[in-house]
């Protein structure tokens, strides 16, 4: 039998239960599934008491905003920032590693809706800072007005958040390429107080490594590499030895995530990794299937929602051995 041990990353926020306890395929709660016996790994709230005493009904679904562009900015290379006026709410909710966004522009139909990583929250001022590469028709009009429909907040940008919950005085490897160190700002931000990190950054191709305008943090090392020359890639190797590494992230595309794995199995396999997720998110609800993954012991999995061991993932997905 599949294992379905699973950890929604919305169990238990205000968004739980959804549309998947209505249907019977919560991703956590086996009584939701149909099944006799409880199988949760409790973690806070019980999804079926919380649908039970909603009238088995789910609670309200995440709405759009139309909301402001209060600045666009050129990166170069066809490399867009945005600072998008928000509620100071929302602002507060998305300020958690792997929150991202829904946007689109505004006037455009749902379809265009791009799932778009959070690189900076501001909950006193009510804005977020996003940055995106124009890669095909979605990103091409999404900076076309000068308002902009977003829809949060979503928390599953990243796979292996417990890896990150649970950092303290630890040795974290933080390793970005390219427009992904947009969600590595938001990391920083939350774990710089209690680790030490050592920034590897490779620009990709980008023009500039944009990150570094909005890091004022003293205490991190940062370096520069093409992280797809083999000779830096051992220099990595090398960073993970001295530095006495326990903890990396990987921000960057599957192919990075698979050479990052076989540079951190090269050393010790038991150094913890969390990762940017890059499935093909749509409705971002575990509704539409985009996402799923097939994976070894739990079979189908929705991406979007489901935190995924990314070592299974990436083994599927780019066939590591
Ligand atoms: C959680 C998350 C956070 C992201 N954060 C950022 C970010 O901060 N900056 C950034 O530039 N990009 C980010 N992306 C990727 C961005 O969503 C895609 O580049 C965008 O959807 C491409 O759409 P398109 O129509 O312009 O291109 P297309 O021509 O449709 O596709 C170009 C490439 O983007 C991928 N893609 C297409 N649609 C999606 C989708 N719905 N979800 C994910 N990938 C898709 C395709 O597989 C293809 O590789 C993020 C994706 C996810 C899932
Ligand atoms: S994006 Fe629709 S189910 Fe995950």
């Amino acid at each position: 039998m599949l294992n379905k041990r699973l950890l929604c990353i919305d169990a238990g926020s205000e968004y739980c239960p959804c549309y998947l306890a209505e249907t019977g395929d919560c991703i956590t709660c086996s009584i939701l599934r149909g099944q006799d016996f409880c199988d949760c790994n409790w973690r806070g709230s019980c999804i079926y008491s919380e649908f039970v005493w909603n009238d088995y009904v789910k609670k309200n679904s995440r709405k759009f905003y139309s909301s402001k562009i209060l600045k666009k900015e050129s990166l170069g290379n066809e490399v867009y920032l945005l600072k998008i006026e928000t509620t100071k709410t929302l602002a507060r909710q998305l300020k958690q590693p792997g929150a991202y966004i829904f946007i689109r522009g505004e006037g455009l139909p749902q379809f265009f809706d791009v799932p778009m990583s959070i690189m900076q929250a501001n909950e006193k001022e009510g804005y977020v800072y996003i940055v995106y590469k124009v890669l095909g028709t979605k990103t091409k009009r999404l900076n076309e007005s000068d308002n902009i429909l977003i829809r949060g907040p979503y928390w599953n940008g990243i796979y292996g958040l417990n890896n990150i919950k649970t950092l303290k005085n630890n040795n974290c490897l933080l390793i970005a390429r390219g427009v992904a160190q947009a969600p590595t700002l938001l990391l920083i931000n939350k774990i710089v107080k209690n680790n030490n990190i050592t920034l590897i950054l490779d620009k990709g191709k980008l023009e500039d490594n944009f990150i570094l305008n909005y890091l004022s943090h003293k205490n991190i090392e940062i370096i520069f590499i093409d992280t797809m020359k083999y000779k830096e890639q051992e220099y990595i190797k090398e960073i993970m030895i001295d530095k006495k590494i326990d903890f990396v992230f990987s921000a960057g595309s599957d192919i990075f995530h698979k050479k990052i794995i076989e540079l951190i199995d090269e050393i010790d396999p038991s150094i913890n990794i969390s990762a940017t997720n890059n499935s093909e998110i749509c409705c971002g609800e575990g509704v539409c299937g985009a996402c799923s993954a097939h994976l070894e012991n739990e079979g189908s999995v929705k991406g979007c929602k489901t935190q995924i061991d990314i070592r299974e993932l990436i083994k599927r997905r780019v066939n590591i051995d």
